[in-house]
């Protein structure tokens, strides 16, 4: 049966009212899914405070690697996802990819024990494991100068998966020295080695989409998120997480234009007037995108039903040892 968006909402109230879960929506999810959310926030935020939450279920609204983490973080809580939707970025590694990129730091003479990894929360929990079995730990783009400030104290070499742009960015903020696995440079002379994954999203955004804006709006500022290419978050006039650019952008006077480097909902969502997308072409996450108010609408039915579906399960190895390497995390 076809419902309208108005009857979907209604129904999603009522079962939300009827039952013992807490629904939790991403930045970046459709608006009408984004208002459904109880808890709403970047990455951190969702998996942080769904763990302090007491609903038996938690309705994930995001992508696999969020709904992952919360489960992870939160071992007893039963995670349903509307749409096991899985972030392009977090599709580049696995734990077989780990391996071989650590093999390669091994090949140019550097030990296991020389090595310590990071790896942004874009990933799935097996890599998130392997990287805590090596005494490593997650960041999230919000958290990642502050998690690199305290790994480069150890003063070994930094693998930083699975984003390329976000290691080299940080390593560009901090006066350190980066090079990407494949990109032929000798990683004994880097502090950071990134792996060559990226987000296809954040690609489309170009240093001539800044100067088209920069002309046509003398004054206009430029806010990016750090999944951006080094070249654009270099031209930027700030470059944050979805939350710090919603902070960001939600302070500036009303009359100052901005052009914002992310994905289009957040965007589209911040302010009525002067701000703009930076890309001629729709920002949108395709796995973002795929949860629609029909699939939280039966997501939630199913759980009413007494036949929840889509459920996060983790095995007992990759549970703790990626708890090990978020938990590291949360405690910086
Ligand atoms: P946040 O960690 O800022 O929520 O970003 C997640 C993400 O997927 C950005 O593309
Ligand atoms: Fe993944 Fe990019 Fe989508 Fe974020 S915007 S969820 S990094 S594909």
């Amino acid at each position: 049966m076809q419902f309208t968006n108005e009857e979907l909402k209604q129904k999603i109230n009522e079962l939300k009212n009827k039952l013992s879960v807490t629904v939790v929506s991403h930045f970046y999810q459709r608006d009408e899914v984004f208002e459904m959310g109880d808890i709403t926030g970047d990455s951190l935020e969702l998996a942080v405070r769904t763990r302090d939450d007491d609903a038996e279920f938690v309705v994930f609204c995001g992508v696999g690697f969020m709904g992952q983490s919360v489960k992870v973080l939160s071992p007893n809580k039963r995670v349903v996802m509307p749409k096991v939707a899985c972030c392009a970025m977090a599709r580049m590694i696995d734990s077989m990819y780990f391996d071989d990129s650590v093999k390669f730091l091994q090949d140019n003479g550097i030990s296991k024990e020389n090595i310590l990894p990071i790896t942004y929360i874009n990933s799935n929990a097996d890599v998130k494991a392997k990287v805590g079995e090596m005494g490593g730990m997650v960041c999230t783009s919000s958290n990642a100068k502050t998690i690199i400030t305290t790994a480069i104290k150890e003063g070994k070499k930094i693998l930083f998966v699975p984003d390329r742009c976000l290691g080299q960015n940080i390593a560009n903020q901090m006066g350190l020295k980066s090079c990407v696995i494949g990109d032929g440079e000798n990683p004994n002379e880097a502090d950071i080695i990134c792996y060559n994954g990226f987000c296809s999203v954040h690609q489309l955004f170009t240093v001539d989409d800044i100067n088209f804006y920069r002309k046509k709006y003398p004054g206009i500022l430029i806010a990016t998120h750090p999944e951006c290419d080094p070249s654009v978050c270099d031209a930027s006039d700030f470059v944050g997480s979805t939350s710090q650019l919603i902070k960001y952008i939600t302070e500036l006077p009303e009359d100052q234009k901005v052009a914002v480097g992310t994905e289009f909902n957040m965007v589209n969502r911040l302010r009525a007037k002067n701000t703009y997308v930076l890309s001629s072409t729709k920002p949108e996450c395709p796995t973002m995108n795929e949860t629609t108010l029909e699939d939280l609408y039966v997501t939630l039915k199913a759980i009413d039903d007494g036949e929840p579906i889509n459920e996060i399960f983790i095995d007992e190895k990759t549970q703790k040892w990626a708890k090990i390497a978020l938990e590291r995390m949360l405690a910086l």
